[in-house]
């Protein structure tokens, strides 16, 4: 896209919840979007953006401040370009309406993430995928229509996969999480249980870690997506840490690699979108580290603006073939970063009318 072209207008829905404001703030002078509308439940709307937010760090910024918050409803959205940070609970109903009502709607809910017409996209990792979408427009006779970024801790742990199962084939994972708050939201989990504390337990977490996996590292059939045959087992936990969920992983491969293989190929990885300059697309889109220490979210969450997943501790497994860890930040290389290099990608290809 020329840097003359005029910006596409954008609608962000749940703009008040911790991945709406993650939007707003990545969309502040962002090159190709500009964010014209915003939107929330019916307890927000009607207001001001900035007197209807509790705003988690800084200040909202001023382009936003003066907002005003919109029902979630495509008569009173103009924008055709619409990101959803909805409650997963409204998410089917309210993103069926926009898709029907000819926007095309970014997704970081997981209602629409397996249904088999549907994208669940990494740019990196899965462009082809956007194929779906017009079986998609087809099945459901929508003139928009959507497209999903996967559970937080899903993308962090694919964009680590995909390199290895392009260059191996992974066919078994064993995969323990520490999952930040901010990936249950605001306010999220009461602080008297996770400060000093871990939860062993994420309601559905698990199963969306094992399934999403599978259909992101699947590979285009015609006009379906095929699972990756491989097997997931996922354990989440809830840790305190403010952003930023770490997965270590043990992985089964097809054709055995020694750690110093696997390093070579997690480095050399660029993914299959580095060609279109993408504004959001870090570059590398994975940082591997040598320290025996890293990746820590604390020192690590910000690689590549947040969008970079960082890489470490790649060893030999005794029971599978290599373990290895891997650092990514939940609210933007896990929600609204993904969500927003989606829709350049869909910009980059001619897809999106302003
Ligand atoms: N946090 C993460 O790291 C993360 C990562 C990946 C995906 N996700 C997914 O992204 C979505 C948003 O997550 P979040 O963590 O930002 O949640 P959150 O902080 O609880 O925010 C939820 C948003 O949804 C809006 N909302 C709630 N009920 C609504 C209704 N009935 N009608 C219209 N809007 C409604 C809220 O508006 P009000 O302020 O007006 O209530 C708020 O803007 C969820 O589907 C979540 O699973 C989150």
């Amino acid at each position: 896209m020329s840097a003359q072209r005029e910006k596409i207008p954008v609608a962000v829905l749940g703009a008040t919840g911790a991945v709406g404001q993650t939007f707003v703030r990545l969309l502040d002078g962002h090159p190709w979007l500009t964010l014209v509308e915003v939107a929330a439940s019916e307890r927000t709307a009607g207001r001001r953006y900035a007197d209807g937010v509790r705003w988690l760090g800084g200040g909202v910024p001023p382009f936003a401040a003066d907002l005003p918050v919109l029902a979630c409803d495509p008569a009173e959205v103009t924008a055709r370009l619409v990101f959803s940070a909805l409650d997963a609970s409204v998410a089917r109903e309210v993103e069926g309406a926009f898709a029907a009502a000819g926007k095309l709607v970014l997704s970081n809910a997981r209602s629409y993430r397996m249904d088999p017409d549907v994208p669940l996209l990494i740019p990196e990792v899965n462009a082809d995928h956007i194929a779906l979408l017009e079986r998609q427009r087809a099945l459901r006779g929508w003139e928009g229509g959507i497209v999903t970024n996967a559970n937080c801790a899903a993308i962090v742990i694919v964009m680590a996969l995909a390199p290895l199962h392009a260059a191996f084939g992974v066919r078994k994972v064993f995969v323990t999480t520490m999952q930040a708050i901010s990936g249950a939201g605001y306010p999220g989990v009461p602080s008297l249980d996770i400060l000093g504390n871990v939860i062993p337990y994420i309601a559905n977490e698990e199963e969306k870690i094992e399934s999403e996996t599978a259909k992101m590292l699947g590979s285009l059939d015609g006009d379906t997506v095929r699972p990756a045959p491989l097997v997931v087992s996922a354990q989440a936990n809830r840790v305190p840490v403010e952003h930023g969920h770490t997965a270590c992983l043990s992985v089964g491969l097809e054709r055995k690699a020694t750690p110093e293989e696997a390093l070579r190929v997690l480095r050399e990885w660029q993914g299959c979108v580095h060609d279109l300059a993408l504004p959001s697309s870090p570059r590398p889109p994975l940082v591997v580290s040598d320290a025996p220490d890293r990746p820590q979210p604390r020192h690590d969450v910000h690689a590549g603006n947040g969008m970079a997943v960082v890489v470490g501790r790649v060893r030999k497994d005794p029971i599978l073939d290599l373990r290895l860890v891997a650092t990514g930040h939940n609210t933007i290389r896990g929600a609204a970063g993904a969500s927003i290099l989606n829709a350049e990608y869909l910009v980059a290809r001619g897809l999106v009318r302003g």
